[in-house]
């Protein structure tokens, strides 16, 4: 390629970025066995119902370890490949990687993209222990320079035209590493990055220390603030103290799928002039009946990993809607799917 064609690319790569950044973003976050193909295809249906569908989801974390991984494992974790990488709402899907041969995450990098990825992801916040262990996610923030390796390797071999970003915790153990892990970040040619403001230490314990992606915003890359975000209130104060727009929602966005719009609601035109219009940006748990039932007949090995599945989502809803204790209740014992469809059912009856 000649300089003026690299140029070009360079240029039409940064026009990319900077549409897809035009207004504030919002994702739903990366969760292994939560936000799986069903959950997302959930999720982002009713954000998009509501009038404010997510910007894009990642995919869970794919593991590489010692080849090339062949196609239908990325079939597997993303089948929405097989749809242009949108689920049927429309919602872009990015395919996230985890592993620490740099060579071999820039091959699968560019295979993903072969089979049509949007965009690559590269994990750097699993605190799994037979994960890090294997010298992957999270315990590579102890070593940024490795992350310069696998992020850049990636950068090179992805085309041009297709984003590879980052996702990181505040540091292993602790945030000394903190600069290096932003130079790290700066030097790679990572198109953005996404900061779940807890070290690998904190797990998944609140606070969320938001302040602390400030210091990442020097990057001349958007950067995404994530972390404890479970009503407007908490993603307004997130914006303000880690000085971005641009959030990535997680559990909180399980717990009340209507958050999205919550969040945004809060703040639209709409609001100010007739504050009955924030109902319109609000599930109730009658609205959230039929997906509960779309989940039920969703695709999964079998009806008993469906049932647990579900259950799991519930014992979640029960944080944002107190309906979802009372069904809990009756049917935290039951393994019949269609007996779990039919007590939905009737906790739609007003
Ligand atoms: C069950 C579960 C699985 C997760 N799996 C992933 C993953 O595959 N990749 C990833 O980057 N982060 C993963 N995360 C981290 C989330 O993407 C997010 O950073 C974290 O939950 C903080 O956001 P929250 O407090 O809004 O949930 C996972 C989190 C949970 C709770």
């Amino acid at each position: 390629m000649n300089n003026d064609n690299k140029q070009t690319n360079l240029l039409n790569q940064h026009n990319h970025i900077q549409q897809l950044f035009e207004h504030p973003v919002r994702l739903l976050a990366p969760m292994e066995g939560l936000s799986d193909p069903l959950m997302r295809q959930i999720l982002t249906q009713i954000a998009a119902d509501l009038g404010r569908p997510y910007d894009w989801s990642v995919s869970e974390f794919i593991r590489v370890t010692q080849h090339v991984l062949p196609a239908h494992v990325f079939y597997k974790y993303v089948p929405e490949l097989h749809h242009d990488a949108k689920t049927e709402s429309g919602t872009p899907i990015h395919v996230q990687l985890l592993g620490s041969e740099a060579q071999l995450m820039a091959e699968c990098a560019a295979f993903a993209c072969e089979l049509g990825a949007p965009a690559i992801d590269i994990n750097f916040g699993c605190p799994a222990k037979t994960v890090n262990n294997h010298r992957g996610g999270s315990v590579l923030l102890d070593e940024p320079e490795v992350m310069y390796e696998i992020i850049s390797a990636a950068r090179k071999a992805v085309p041009a035209h297709i984003p590879v970003s980052a996702k990181i915790r505040l540091g292993y153990t602790d945030t000394s590493k903190m600069d290096d892990i932003r130079g790290a970040i700066a030097d790679s040619g990572a198109d953005w990055l996404t900061i779940h403001a807890r070290t690998k230490t904190q797990g998944y314990k609140p606070p969320a220390y938001w302040d602390k992606i400030e210091a990442f915003n020097k990057l001349k890359i958007p950067v995404i603030a994530n972390g404890e975000i479970w009503t407007a209130e908490q993603a307004q104060s997130c914006m303000q103290q880690a000085g971005t727009s641009h959030l990535m929602l997680g559990r909180g966005a399980v717990t009340r799928p209507d958050l999205i719009a919550r969040v945004d609601g809060s703040k639209s035109i709409n609001d100010l002039v007739d504050s009955s219009m924030t109902d319109t940006k609000t599930l109730t748990w009658q609205a959230l009946i039929p997906h509960q039932i779309k989940f039920l007949e969703g695709q999964a090995k079998n009806d008993i990993v469906l049932v647990g599945r579900y259950k799991q989502w519930l014992g979640m809803l029960t944080k944002g809607y107190s309906e979802a204790q009372v069904l809990w209740e009756s049917i935290k014992r039951e393994k019949n799917k269609a007996t779990i469809i039919t007590a939905l059912q009737t906790s739609a009856q007003p």
